[in-house]
């Protein structure tokens, strides 16, 4: 059955709390492109394609041809940093794109100044900025995000809005009472509990406006029964968390091979150096125990262990990440695999990933922005399972496991868009047209 999609008419306008590395990549990567001078590559909404009908069809449209998304021309930016550089400076500063390509597009960057940020060093200690807020209460910080977001939306005249978090990774907190409703949460915004973090508030605006929030860093932020249940009251697609590149994109893609082909695992050793703000952020401990558990999660669900304990029983998973500030954006993770085969003969792989971090991240943005706002028209709520595929540590609903699994991933998001336009799904079973096929030959 197709769903009522709303048409992507008007201005879409995205916005980002934390100008930095990750969100300049995007903001630039895109003027770029719509001068025709890049192409959007890593973007599925933009180069992906999707089989539609059986094999012998042959229907293979863009992803962008066939459902209907905001097209990059109609996308404005906007956001919040703690730091008052303009997008130009701050990417300038990020050193991710050269700078002959940032100067081509340099008065469309230039244009875009942060708003100031509801920001608390208790839960970044790394970095100090001093353009934040007046506002010191939670209450009043909230709504002060939610004039911002009215005021952007009038000012650059846009139809739709959508938020997507690339600031800082917060420490780590743990689940507590004040998130496991909404009263309770209004209740502790409305004392300033110091266990509201800034991020919430941010998801707690987003919702609060009708603005769809995904969460693009490990921190629980909308990962909380409070906002799933505001979410839902308010209508309005959540999803998070942790945008899925670099190391952990390369673990998701080979651990299901492994499993597929019932390979045992013994040990997994990821070891990074990166030298970007992100990496200086992540040198915090408890900064890096939010990150640690969200790239931890990935092995045990896609092995399961427990399913099958002569194979992954033994397990031993080890992450590190260490800052290194003269790679700066260019992480570079190694990882040492010990696996073993038939009658148990151990083997070892290697990878040695020089990536990009940012590079990998935009692409990912672009995505999530385009497929929260077809959300939003297609009238889905809640969480939005579907878009794991972005995802280090996908948000689920509560109960429900994650899927890892890179390849499990893109069929249920190939099959949502599927469902959403009245095709049918992909079963990759065959059998039901072969003898048709034989017949006709
Ligand atoms: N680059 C990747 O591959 C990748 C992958 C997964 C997740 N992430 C996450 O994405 C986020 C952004 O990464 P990045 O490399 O751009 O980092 P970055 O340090 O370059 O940028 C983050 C920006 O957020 C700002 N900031 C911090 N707290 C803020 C607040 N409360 N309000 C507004 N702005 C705030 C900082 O000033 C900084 O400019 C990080 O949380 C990172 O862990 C990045």
């Amino acid at each position: 059955m197709e769903h009522q999609i709303k048409n992507a008419d008007g201005k879409l306008g995205v916005l980002i709390p934390g100008l930095g590395a990750v969100a300049t990549t995007l903001i630039a990567g895109v003027e770029t492109i719509k001068k025709g001078l890049a192409h959007p590559v890593g973007s599925l909404t933009q180069m992906g394609n999707i089989r539609l009908g059986k094999r012998t069809e042959n229907r293979n449209p863009r992803i962008k041809d066939f459902v209907s998304l905001t097209s990059l021309e109609d996308i404005v930016f906007g956001g919040w940093d703690v730091y008052e550089d303009n997008v130009y400076q701050s990417a300038v500063n990020a050193k991710v794109i050269d700078r002959h390509q940032l100067d081509t597009v340099k008065e469309e960057l230039e244009a875009i100044k942060p708003m100031k940020a509801v920001f608390d060093k208790e839960y970044v200690k790394n970095i100090s900025g001093n353009h934040v807020k007046k506002a010191t209460h939670k209450y009043d910080q909230a709504f002060a995000l939610m004039e911002d977001i009215r005021d952007f939306k009038e000012k650059n005249g846009c139809s739709r809005l959508v938020m997507i978090w690339c600031a800082s990774t917060e420490k780590y907190i743990e689940h507590c009472e004040v998130y496991d409703s909404l009263e309770h949460f209004e209740t502790a915004l409305h004392n300033d509990d110091p266990r509201i973090s800034p991020s919430m508030i941010y998801a707690y605006a987003a919702i609060k406006m009708g603005v769809p929030f995904a969460n693009g860093a490990p921190n629980l932020t909308c990962d909380i029964p409070a906002l799933v249940q505001f979410a839902k009251i308010m209508q309005v697609p959540i999803a998070g968390k942790d945008f899925k590149t670099g190391q952990t994109l390369m673990k998701t893609i080979l651990a299901p091979g492994l499993h597929a082909r019932a390979l045992g695992v013994k040990g997994w050793f990821s070891s990074n150096i990166l030298g970007n703000r992100d990496g200086l952020v992540l040198d915090d401990p408890d900064n890096f125990k939010t990150k640690e558990v969200s790239k931890l999660s990935v092995l045990q669900d896609i092995l399961q262990p427990d399913l099958n304990p002569e194979l992954y029983g033994d397990l031993y998973h080890k992450v590190r990440i260490n800052y290194y500030p003269p790679h700066g954006d260019n992480k570079e993770s190694w990882d040492n695999i010990d696996i073993f085969g038939w009658m148990g003969y151990p083997m070892q792989i290697k990878i040695n990933f020089l990536c990009r971090d940012s590079i990998l991240a935009a692409p990912i943005v672009l995505d999530l922005a385009l497929f929260m706002d077809l959300a939003a028209r297609a009238g889905m709520c809640g969480i939005q399972e579907w878009l794991s595929f972005y995802f280090k540590s996908p948000q689920t609903l509560e109960g429900l496991r994650s899927e890892h699994d890179i390849f499990k991933q893109l069929m249920k998001l190939q099959n949502t868009l599927r469902h959403m336009m009245g095709e049918d799904m992909i079963t990759h079973l065959g059998l039901d047209y072969y003898q048709q096929l034989v017949e006709s030959l």
